[in-house]
């Protein structure tokens, strides 16, 4: 991993206005609220998180499909946090994105060679060097030169995912937000597309941005991760270190949550459970967020929000008490 920086957020916000009844306050919801973090050149940061907790937002927001609600974002040191479609344009290319169903993504009315031929017609790109550079990317997915007249729905799940990849690399993108791009595939699929997304990295040195509820398939590809509860990062760390030394209570039930072949290390595993439900973001407590499904829960952390601490080097965590909770 490079210390250049290709994304730097600071105290980022996204809120969503809610509609409201007439005369009522207005009411947001906090879906990414504050989050400061970088990507690295040429690293994988997986985001993890239930579902609803804003990782979406936060890879939507950073790459600025949607307006930002405060704080900072900068793509390789510009700062993008105010910059207009038109602005972005700039960096269309550069930056992708591979969808968890990839149908929604791909023209339905399109063969595959349509679909990848589109961009590379936008960029200018001469017949033949298009051609060359279709083949290529069908063989870097594992397709064959035959797939290139059907349509996404002759394929299956698997197969639509791989099209899906290929066209976010049609141009040559430095950074890929990855959401969820396995969640809809079964078990034996999701590690061969993870392999091919490793390495595709490798070859093309891509940055990725990788979005997933599920934290099983996160230790192998991703470089960092970052654990979202309600709209904010709890916890920041080295993906071994999240899995051997997690400090956030949320980030050990989410951990002890997995299922475990190991008897012994399921027993051990099983300290914190995840009880209740994820509360409305549109009532997101004042102090720390996870306060209410929190064992360790005191009077301080329903009174102050716990700010994210270096507590070992590169190991950054939202809690007042993790130092204390040992176990
Ligand atoms: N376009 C939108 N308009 C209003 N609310 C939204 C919108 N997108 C997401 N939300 C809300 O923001 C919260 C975070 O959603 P999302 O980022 O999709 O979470 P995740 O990707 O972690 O499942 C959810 O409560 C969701 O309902
Ligand atoms: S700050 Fe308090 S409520 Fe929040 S995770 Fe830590 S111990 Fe639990
Ligand atoms: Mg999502």
């Amino acid at each position: 991993m490079s210390a250049e920086k290709m994304f730097e957020l600071k105290d980022l916000k996204k809120y969503f206005p809610v509609k409201r009844f007439l005369g009522g306050k207005p009411q947001y919801v906090k879906a990414v609220d504050g989050i400061t973090m970088d990507i690295y050149k040429g690293e994988t940061f997986g985001l993890v998180g239930e579902s609803g907790c804003g990782k979406s937002t936060l890879g939507r927001t950073m790459i600025r499909m949607y307006d930002v609600t405060g704080g900072t974002v900068s793509y390789k040191g510009t700062d993008i946090t105010n910059a207009t479609p038109k602005d972005m344009q700039q960096f269309q290319n550069k930056i992708q994105i591979i969808f968890q169903d990839p149908y929604s993504s791909l023209n339905p009315f399109w063969n595959v060679d349509e679909i990848l031929q589109e961009p590379l017609k936008q960029i200018g790109m001469g017949e033949g060097e298009r051609k060359d550079r279709i083949e290529y990317l069908l063989n870097k997915v594992g397709m064959k030169p035959d797939d290139m007249v059907k349509f996404p729905y002759e394929f299956s799940g698997g197969q639509r995912q791989r099209i899906g990849i290929a066209r976010a690399l049609t141009v040559n993108p430095e950074f890929i937000m990855c959401d969820e791009p396995i969640a809809a595939l079964d078990c034996s699929i999701q590690a061969q597309v993870v392999n091919m997304l490793e390495d595709l990295q490798h070859e093309m040195g891509l940055t990725y941005l990788f979005v997933s509820h599920d934290l099983s398939m996160m230790r192998y590809i991703s470089t960092r991760i970052g654990v979202m509860y309600l709209g904010n990062l709890v916890e920041l760390t080295e993906s071994d270190t999240l899995y051997e030394r997690p400090m956030h209570p949320y980030t050990k039930a989410l951990l002890s949550a997995r299922p475990v072949a190991d008897p012994k290390r399921a027993r051990a595993n099983r300290r914190i459970k995840l009880v209740g439900e994820l509360p409305s973001p549109l009532k997101v407590p004042a102090g720390c967020p996870f306060a209410p499904r929190c064992p360790y829960a005191t009077e301080v952390c329903k009174a102050e929000r716990p700010q994210l601490r270096e507590l070992e080097k590169g190991h950054f965590v939202a809690c007042h008490r993790a130092e204390e909770i040992t176990d």
